[in-house]
């Protein structure tokens, strides 16, 4: 089967057996074009509380699943590819954070959504990277233990000095993966180029950026820019996407190396195998977790608009 053949295929079995797939930004190009809803971490939990299909596909990596089933319990809720996790959900336990939590009582824990739904279970409220700085600022605490992205919290701490942050040493190893050296090489290559990045990025990364925002803010940016070039600090399927949409301008990946592997796992044969009913994983969560999950995630849906 052709590409073009297996897209169809894939549309026309999703219609027939009630299927919404939903798909992360950081999918590849084939895998976006099938896709019901395709956007960010704080875009796909909305679409996960509201889509009206029975079934839904989540390509991208398991918390990102784990968040459909904690929204929607009644869907019947796959992961396109079992082996995706996001290496950072798994930087701290319940026991790791429990001992924080007891030696910081009056503090409000804001967890970044790339979390496990057990950790969840005792954070105070979620975040993603477009929807923090608002969330935070609406949170009625101005004392914040922020987990476990640093890079991302030191980047909320600017834009709300008014509160008092506590951080732990968490963070993206594949953003992790860009330097200052990166950044100084890609300008030189492309004087004329903006710089957009990630905030889980390094932070003297992101301070040599002329925009900082979530994948679906850097695309909207450097879609509506009248600037011609770009250099992407994110995971280069941005690189791709943007390259493809908008073919007069220039992207240029900040390094090669801003891969993830995980995000990556997922093909268009596996989206096929999901929805013939061969394939993917079927997330199932245990009750109390479940609801005691739901809970900073409602917060996070509630302050966030
Ligand atoms: P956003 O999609 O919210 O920008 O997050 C990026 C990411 O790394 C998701 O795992
Ligand atoms: Fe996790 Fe980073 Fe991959 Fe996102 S890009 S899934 S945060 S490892």
């Amino acid at each position: 089967m052709t590409t073009r053949q297996l897209q169809d295929e894939i549309l026309r079995l999703k219609k027939e057996k009630d299927i919404c797939i939903l798909a992360h930004a950081y999918q590849s190009q084939e895998i976006l074009e099938v896709a019901d809803y395709t956007g960010d971490s704080y875009g796909l939990s909305q679409q996960a509380a509201k889509a009206p299909q029975k079934n839904v596909l989540m390509c991208g990596v398991r918390f990102m699943a784990e968040t459909v089933k904690i929204l929607s319990p009644e869907k019947t809720v796959y992961l396109s590819n079992s082996g995706a996790g996001c290496p950072m959900a798994e930087q701290l336990d319940v026991e790791m954070l429990s001992a924080l939590k007891a030696s910081n009582p009056d503090y409000t824990v804001v967890a970044y959504i790339n979390t496990t739904s057990e950790l969840k279970t005792i954070c105070d409220v979620c975040v993603t990277s477009s929807s923090a700085v608002k969330i935070v600022r609406n949170i009625d605490n101005d004392k914040i233990l922020f987990i476990p992205d640093c890079n991302l919290g030191a980047w909320v701490e600017k834009q709300v000095p008014e509160k008092t942050f506590k951080f732990v040493h968490g963070g993206c190893p594949t953003h992790l993966r860009m330097s200052v050296r990166d950044v100084k090489k890609a300008r030189a290559a492309h004087p004329e180029a903006k710089f957009l990045v990630h905030p889980e990025c390094l932070s003297e990364v992101s301070a040599m950026a002329d925009y900082i925002g979530s994948t679906t803010g850097i695309m909207k940016y450097a879609k509506e820019s009248d600037a011609k070039e770009f250099i992407i600090g994110t995971e280069n399927s941005i690189v791709q996407h943007l390259q493809f949409e908008c073919p007069d301008k220039k992207f240029y990946p900040l390094s090669k190396d801003c891969v993830c592997h995980n995000m990556k796992l997922t093909t268009l044969m596996d989206v096929y195998n999901c929805v013939r009913g061969q394939g993917g994983e079927e997330i199932n969560l245990d009750e109390t977790v479940r609801m005691k999950a739901k809970a900073c995630i409602d917060t996070m849906l509630t302050l966030g608009e």
